[in-house]
């Protein structure tokens, strides 16, 4: 039977030509399918004589053994190369460096802050901290802010209750750091000069490109027996010359009003040929040391606060607030 060996033959070459299991299983239909050459050849068994049948029977049989035989050989070694090749995919590479957590860094509004403090430490400053949660009398009366100021209503600021605010400025420092110092020194004739920044987080109802409902302001204050507006005006020059590192920088003092604080005015820098305004500040008012127990008789002082976003702006060149306040490590990343 020399088709029978043909059979055979063509079997062996095409199960070895493939490592593909699917492709094994079509060769496998063209032997032993139900149209297969095999199958044809077993059908055709019926046409034989009765004395044929059984040996050509047998030989047909045993070739589909061996058919079968071969083709289970070729499916477990296909079936072993691809789980070799699944195993070398999922291999640990315990020689590759690692990929490495990243560092993180400091948020370019905290680098802000810690220039600032080392600026005013250089020049004797200690730096005050106090709640955020602020009640009623630090954050507006002992600040001598009158019961009808708009700072007070509702749409300005966050209540927490009747007696708590969310507080709107830094100022309140002022007043907890005075009533401290007053009292640890109240046993002396003459109180030490207070001068301190109070840096810190505060909180009012507004947000768009340059107001967000969190920020953050840095107060300043220094009280002695002579402290005087050019002070103050010598110490926030001093102070923005060396955050911007440019002696070529301009400050004006503008006229303006603050409850706390008499004469007041809104402090500007030169900025790109023009004026850009970075806080507010006066002579700290009688009423004010008179809430703390300061002779206002005998102390005089002045106050200033600034927002800081508005410095890291400017220093890092942030055209929007709310790019600092969105935790997006791509742009955070350019800080550190
Ligand atoms: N507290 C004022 C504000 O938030 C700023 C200020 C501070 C003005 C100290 C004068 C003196 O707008």
């Amino acid at each position: 039977m020399q088709e029978l060996q043909q059979i055979l033959d063509d079997a062996l070459r095409s199960f070895a030509a493939t490592d593909d299991a699917a492709e094994l299983e079509n060769a496998k239909a063209r032997y032993l399918g139900k149209e297969g050459s095999l199958t044809g050849l077993l059908k055709g068994l019926g046409k034989l004589s009765a004395e044929e049948r059984p040996a050509a029977g047998a030989r047909i049989n045993q070739v589909k053994q061996q058919i079968e035989a071969a083709l289970q050989a070729r499916r477990e070694v296909i079936q072993q190369q691809a789980l070799n090749a699944k195993l070398a995919g999922e291999a640990l590479d315990v020689t590759l460096p690692g990929r490495g957590t990243g560092a993180g860094g400091l948020h370019p509004v905290t680098r802000t802050l810690e220039r600032i403090e080392t600026l005013f430490h250089s020049i004797g400053y200690a730096v005050a901290e106090g709640p955020e949660i602020e009640n009623d009398f630090y954050n507006f009366t002992a600040l001598n802010i009158p019961e009808d100021h708009p700072a007070r209503a509702m749409h300005d600021t966050f209540y927490i209750d009747g007696q708590h605010v969310l507080r709107t400025h830094t100022s309140p420092i002022q007043i907890r750091y005075m009533q401290a110092h007053v009292e640890q020194h109240r046993h002396l004739e003459t109180m030490p000069d207070i001068r301190i920044i109070a840096p810190g987080r505060v909180y009012r109802v507004d947000s768009d490109a340059t107001h967000s409902p969190m920020f953050h302001q840095v107060e300043g204050l220094w009280v002695g027996e002579r402290v005087s507006f050019a002070d103050l005006k010598g110490v926030i020059a001093d102070f923005l010359q060396n955050y911007f590192e440019t002696e070529d920088m301009q400050v004006r003092f503008r006229p303006s009003f603050f409850p706390f604080t008499e004469p007041s005015a809104e402090m500007d820098m030169s900025w790109k040929g023009g004026w850009l305004e970075i806080g507010g500040c006066g002579m700290v008012h009688p009423n004010v040391l008179k809430h703390v127990g300061i002779d206002s008789e005998k102390y005089i002082g002045f106050a200033f606060g600034m927002g800081v976003e508005r410095l890291a702006m400017l220093r890092y060149g942030v055209n929007d607030l709310r790019l600092f306040f969105e935790s997006d490590v791509q742009f955070l990343k350019q800080f550190n």
